[in-house]
């Protein structure tokens, strides 16, 4: 088949939600992914911070194979022994409780305020996020999300919902009634444009929290998983969550989600309160399981600490060279945002045509999300690349 072709397949056949650009992937292995031109591209933005291993890692090949062999599917009424597996390996990474399985980011979400709701009922059921966190897509989620653009054509929403200005202490405190049942946090935001938690705002919420009895849930699908540098985003602020969502990298590329509840809460969704056909089905169980192998065995984690400052200090060089394109550069460990002075569409079409692949989003921020395994060459290839796309908007000036 054409590429024409398959794209016109795609018209004819796919719904039209999502602005694709017509690259077609045919393969991928580690850090990279061939298009149908077998043309290479180094991939620093896998799967949305899915593939945090790289492209079908042998660790996660292995398992899910292996798994392919005896069982594809356990319905959740009987056990499967890899659902409890992975339940311990997440708690013992993580903190005491109970893991719910899930399929996407956004059904971990509608756990969490499931959870919520039924911690607070019948008093309690009021939700504080923050301005500018994306939660996922269900009717739910996009209330929860504090940005109006995904809520808009899809009113009524649920209600019960308020939103605050990310990391300002006073109006989340002036924001709290005695409705309040629970604060959604990313401690990074992602599609908000990689905006990081101040240390002490998260240690003041976690306060407040105790106090009034309030759970402070953390959405770490984007950050989990060892793509901050510690295995979950919580673990550089010296707090621990009620509660915490995963997804995306959890399954190193297969769709897995979680609802991770801490001591406190992980026994209020009991017995019939929630289910989902598919959640914690023993294949995915089995990638997941990889993935923790897989980061434990190659040390990835120390190897995020050991790269993450050098890509900074060449990206910081890069700034200082194109102060009047690079405003900022932020983020921790491989959860990296460029925020220009213009829109960012420009350096994604130039580097996707120099092979490398990266992301935009909030318009004017690059958003750059390397697998865990690259190494200070790879960054130079991206840093090169970069660099030439800068030059080239600079000429354009
Ligand atoms: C922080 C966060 N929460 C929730 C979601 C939704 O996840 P999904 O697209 O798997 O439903 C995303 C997806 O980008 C996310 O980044």
């Amino acid at each position: 088949m054409s590429k024409k072709d398959i794209l016109k397949q795609y018209q004819r056949y796919v719904m039209p939600t999502y602005d694709r650009f017509p690259l077609i992937i045919t393969k991928g292995k580690g850090k990279y992914v061939w298009d149908t031109n077998n043309k290479r591209y180094l991939d620093f933005f896998p799967g949305w911070a899915v593939s945090v291993l790289g492209h079908c890692h042998p660790l996660v090949l292995r398992n899910v194979k292996r798994q392919l062999d005896r069982i594809i599917h356990v319905p959740n009424n009987y056990y499967n022994i890899l659902q409890g597996k992975l339940a311990e390996e997440i708690i013992k990474n993580s903190f005491e409780g109970k893991v719910f399985f899930a399929n996407s980011g956004a059904e971990a979400v509608e756990a969490a305020i499931k959870l919520a709701r039924r911690y607070g009922y019948p008093k309690r059921y009021q939700i504080i996020s923050m301005r500018g966190s994306f939660h996922g897509r269900t009717l739910a989620a996009i209330t929860l999300t504090g940005q109006p653009k995904y809520q808009e054509g899809f009113k009524p929403l649920p209600s019960g919902f308020r939103y605050v200005p990310f990391n300002n202490f006073d109006a989340l405190t002036k924001a709290i009634t005695d409705k309040t049942v629970a604060i959604v946090i990313e401690p990074i935001q992602g599609e908000g444009g990689i905006n990081v938690a101040d240390k002490d705002y998260l240690k003041k919420v976690r306060r407040l929290c105790n106090k009034k009895d309030i759970l402070l849930i953390f959405d770490e699908i984007q950050t989990g998983m060892g793509r901050t540098g510690k295995m979950f985003c919580f673990q550089h602020y010296q707090i621990t969550p009620d509660a915490m969502t995963l997804s995306k990298a959890l399954g190193g590329g297969f769709p897995i989600a979680a609802l991770v509840a801490g001591k406190k809460v992980s026994n209020v969704l009991s017995p019939g309160t929630h289910a989902t056909t598919f959640g914690g089905s023993p294949v995915v169980c089995a990638a997941s399981l990889g993935v923790f192998e897989a980061l434990k065995k190659e040390r990835l984690i120390q190897n995020v600490n050991k790269i993450s400052p050098y890509f900074f200090r060449r990206l910081d060089e890069l700034k200082r060279r194109y102060y009047d394109i690079i405003k900022e550069v932020r983020g921790m460990g491989f959860m990296i945002g460029l925020e220009l002075t213009q829109p960012a569409d420009a350096v994604y079409r130039f580097c996707l045509k120099e092979g490398l692949l990266i992301n935009y989003t909030q318009r004017y921020v690059l958003r750059i999300l390397p697998p865990l395994n690259i190494n200070r060459k790879d960054v130079d290839r991206a840093i090169s690349i970069l660099d030439k796309a800068f030059q080239e908007l600079k000429n354009e000036k």
